[in-house]
């Protein structure tokens, strides 16, 4: 076991130049295949981490306050029925909901370390300087690290332990994967462990198409805010003005899938996988999928992963639900 100081705080990164292999190989998967695809944890470099969080406070985007709205509700019940001593939050971005839970075991003596993971490095330490300070006697272990790939990294557990996966990020993932992730999360939460994963419900479309496309088109620069990575990345030269932001509700398989289309005939160079790619005008590539529930649902991929659901929470309008789940 590590030993933990009281209230200090530490960073690790476990993203390297493996990590600029990850994103060159997944462009080059991505932008070789029949329907073009990039994978959504590229969306989130410093400025769309600000962005995604500009998203976050939209009035069309009523996922973030309906989830905090339930944490708050249920925070101390979680905390007394868990009796968690640390949170290990994975895709905590910046952790706005976080405090609810913090404060609920703070009240309740219990909170003793926090253990943000995220890929966004510029998250990850701005969240741990700062939650360190305001949480007296709670020690930050703070990872960069890419939960797909690196779970084994993360510290032994110091007790009960609490893993917030919050904001429908599961919901990122496809069915498959999906489910696959859930199994690998078993090991993390141990014997005495808790999952607490925010997922949004299935409703009217027309609700869940305007969260994806905001009036101000906040959201629109976060998808073509990809481009700019790998531009950046990967020395590509993507013409971001000559892409639009899509997103629409597939009804059959009751998810969001966000695009990015071509306005205009185009070949797009990527200097550092010598790849060159044409896109026909119209033609669109496919950015992140957002997968809505339901409970039905939810059970069959908690126990198709080897959980069980412990509690269900959900909010008056039944827009958006907070699981809590442990290992069957
Ligand atoms: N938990 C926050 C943020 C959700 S947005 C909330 O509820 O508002 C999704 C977060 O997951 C982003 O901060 C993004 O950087 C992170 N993320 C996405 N893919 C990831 C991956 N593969 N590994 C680690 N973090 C990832
Ligand atoms: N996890 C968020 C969600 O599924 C991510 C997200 C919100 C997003 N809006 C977006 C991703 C727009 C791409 C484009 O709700």
């Amino acid at each position: 076991m590590d030993p933990i100081l009281e209230g200090a705080v530490e960073v690790r990164s476990h993203l390297g130049p493996d990590d600029e292999r990850t994103l060159a190989d997944d462009v080059l998967d991505g932008l070789t295949r029949p329907l073009k695809e990039l994978p959504p944890k590229h969306l989130y470099d410093a400025r769309g981490s600000e962005l995604f969080e500009a998203i976050c406070e939209l009035p069309e985007y009523y996922q973030t306050r309906t989830e905090r709205s339930i944490l708050q509700a249920h925070a101390d019940d979680i905390a007394a029925r868990t009796g968690a001593v640390e949170l290990v939050e994975l895709g905590s971005g910046s952790a706005t909901k976080t405090r609810v839970l913090l404060d609920a075991m703070a009240a309740a003596g219990t909170l003793a370390r926090y253990v943000p993971v995220d890929v966004s490095a510029s998250t990850v330490h701005a969240v741990a300087e700062l939650f360190a300070d305001e949480y007296d006697g709670m020690s930050v272990y703070g990872l960069v690290a890419d939960f797909e790939r690196h779970l084994e990294r993360l510290p032994e557990p110091i007790g009960p332990r609490l893993v917030p996966f919050l904001g429908g990020t599961i919901g990122n993932f496809p069915p498959g994967s999906r489910r696959r992730f859930l199994r690998s999360l078993g090991k993390v939460l141990g014997p005495d462990g808790h999952l607490l994963l925010g997922t949004d419900l299935v409703k009217d479309p027309h609700v869940i198409e305007a969260a994806y496309n905001d009036s101000t088109g906040v959201t629109a620069q976060f998808n073509l805010n990809v481009l700019h990575v790998v531009n950046r990345e990967l020395g590509a030269n993507f013409d971001v003005d000559a892409f639009e932001h899509v997103a629409f509700f597939d009804r059959e398989r009751e998810w969001i899938e966000m695009r990015l289309r071509a306005t205009e005939p185009q070949r797009v160079r990527v200097e550092a996988l010598d790849l060159e790619v044409d896109f026909a005008a119209r033609e669109e590539m496919r950015t992140e999928i957002s997968a809505k529930f339901t409970a039905d649902r939810l059970r069959g991929d908690l126990a198709a992963a080897g959980m069980e659901l412990v509690e269900l929470f959900t909010d008056p309008d039944e827009l958006f639900a907070v699981s809590l789940a442990r290992v069957a």
